[in-house]
């Protein structure tokens, strides 16, 4: 199996603060990331399929980064994770984020043809590196 992996970043604030818990209890998990700030997101896509015998590649470069920004870069970059509908009932941590952008590119990569996301990676700090593979 052959997979290509590229890079993107989007810049975003959220707040990590868990409804099951009171504000002391959020603090108490959180610490300082229980206040609002915010990260330059790293996410690196992976995508895997059959090598295509004309273009010799599994998908054009241009195709995954359209896909990758009208599914996420756009409808994430520059807003409050903490308050976006998509996280509604669950806490913007990255593995979170990672979890969601893997369910709103699963679908569109998987309909190029051929190709399917085998892995979203979110580096959220230099420290910091998630990801996910589908359940
Ligand atoms: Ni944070």
């Amino acid at each position: 199996m052959i997979a290509v992996t590229r890079r993107y970043r989007f810049p975003a604030a959220h707040v990590l603060r868990s409804q099951a818990l009171s504000d002391e209890e959020n603090a108490r998990l959180y610490g300082k990331c229980s206040n609002l700030h915010g990260h330059d997101y790293g996410i690196e896509v992976t995508v895997a399929g059959p090598v295509d015998p004309v273009s010799g590649r599994i998908i054009a470069p241009e195709r995954l980064d359209g896909l990758v920004d009208h599914h996420v870069l756009g409808p994430l970059s520059h807003r409050d994770l903490s308050r976006h509908p998509w996280f509604e009932g669950q806490v913007s941590t990255a593995e979170n984020v990672a979890r969601v952008i893997h369910d709103r590119l699963r679908g569109p990569i998987a309909s190029e043809g051929s190709t399917r996301l085998l892995r979203v990676r979110i580096q959220e700090t230099r420290r910091n590196g998630f990801e996910y593979g589908g359940e």
